[in-house]
């Protein structure tokens, strides 16, 4: 049996590692053991998605929960250590690009176990978000790179990884859409919301561009206010962007929007059913890119780069920054026409995780030795 350790910490975590789980058990080879760090810890942030998508209970839980970016990322480092001394397994698996994807590659790396990198390759090509820092340190020292989108072969080769370690599987989170896409149709969050299909949009928001700084957040308050005039507009609302509302006192100006819906975080299924029928989606997040370009939503962008072109290319998302004429002017155009023309990008087929489990079973690591200077021009000592 191949010791396998998975490690999910925040929300969007849960629907990579579910379909992975799912594919080991399958395969019949793997010990798999799941290890939550608890960076989101919030019921609606993490048990939920547990329940709702199958996701057995982790075998073990670091209980980190929130603190500074060094705080959080030291204490997953500390609390994952002994867990690694006490099962030593073959590989531990990463995704995605939160403190957690880090932390637990990092301590792996120098225990000399070996670690794959699930959505590798992604690039925003943006230094000043934490989740690029994130995915850079963790392709660099990852063994396995499991990419999900053709920009990531791309941006790894360039930056030298050599090709044996690079692997195209596909999109796990698209694994877990497609799995549950008739169950969420099935939800009732339309009628709890009091909105008729195609005829309401979503809002999320949670990155600190946008929602630390209260010129950005206002600006896309600007934008909101002529948007639910529109068409009513829910809006989950992330922990970090509701305490952000109340400390740059903007709350009242969000509560008289009267259209807009300011509702707790949804579990996967109605937030998948919310997507699904809206006519525009706005958001900043990674995931709903992906997940409205399969679905064939219109999604505006709230963010001056990504690092998934393949939803601009080839799914529904335009970027829109955080300016309100550039959102009011794309919304309009949204609403004008529909999403036609878009392709599925290749191996997003729901069977990504399938190929992972594969790959993990049969993939024979070469051993890491100190990288030869070969090519690297010797520093002159009078330089
Ligand atoms: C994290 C990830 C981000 C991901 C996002 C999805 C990093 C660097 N960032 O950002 O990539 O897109 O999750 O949600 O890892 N909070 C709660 N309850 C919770 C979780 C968080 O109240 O269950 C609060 C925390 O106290 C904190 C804030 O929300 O004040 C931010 O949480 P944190 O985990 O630090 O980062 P996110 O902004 O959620």
């Amino acid at each position: 049996m191949i010791k396998v350790l998975n490690v999910c910490g925040a929300r969007p975590n849960f629907m990579k590692i579910a379909p992975l789980m799912q594919a080991y058990q399958a395969s019949g080879e793997f010990e798999a053991l799941l290890a939550h760090t608890g960076q989101h810890y919030d019921s609606n942030m993490s048990d939920l998605f547990f329940r709702q998508l199958g996701i057995p209970e982790p075998d073990l839980n670091l209980g980190v929960g929130s603190g500074s970016h060094a705080v959080q990322t030291a204490q997953i480092m500390t609390r994952f250590e002994p867990v690694l001394e006490d099962h030593q397994p073959d590989w531990v698996v990463v995704v995605g690009d939160v403190n957690s994807t880090i932390a637990c590659a990092l301590v792996a790396v120098k225990m000399g176990i070996r670690v794959a990198h699930v959505e590798a390759g992604l690039r925003s090509f943006d230094r000043s978000m934490p989740e690029e820092i994130n995915r850079l340190l963790t392709d660099s020292i990852a063994d396995l790179l499991l990419v999900s989108e053709p920009s990531g072969l791309e941006n790894l080769r360039r930056e030298g990884v050599p090709d044996e370690k690079i692997h195209y599987v596909g999109n796990v989170m698209i694994d877990t859409l497609l799995a549950n896409r008739d169950q969420a149709e099935r939800s009732t969050v339309l009628a709890r919301q009091g909105i008729e299909s195609g005829n309401y949009n979503v809002v999320t928001l949670h990155r600190p561009r946008n929602v630390d700084d209260p010129t950005v957040f206002g600006r896309i308050a600007e934008a909101l206010e002529v948007i639910q005039d529109d068409l009513p507009t829910v809006f989950p609302m992330h922990p970090r962007t509701r305490h952000s509302l109340a400390r740059l006192g903007l709350a009242e100006r969000f509560e008289g929007m009267k259209r807009l819906q300011i509702i707790e975080p949804l579990g996967y299924l109605d937030f998948l059913k919310l997507m699904a029928n809206a006519s525009v989606v706005l958001t900043d997040s990674g995931g709903i890119q992906e997940e409205t370009t399969i679905l064939g939503v219109w999604c505006l962008t709230l963010r001056e780069n990504t690092e998934r072109p393949i939803t601009l290319t080839a799914g529904t998302s335009t970027l829109v920054g955080s300016d309100p004429r550039r959102i009011i002017e794309a919304y309009r155009q949204c609403r004008t026409t529909p999403p036609g023309g878009r392709s599925v990008p290749e191996k997003w087929d729901g069977l990504a995780a399938h190929r992972i489990a594969r790959l993990l079973s049969t993939y024979i690591p070469a051993p890491r030795e100190p990288v030869p200077l070969v090519g690297v021009p010797m520093l002159s000592l009078t330089q």
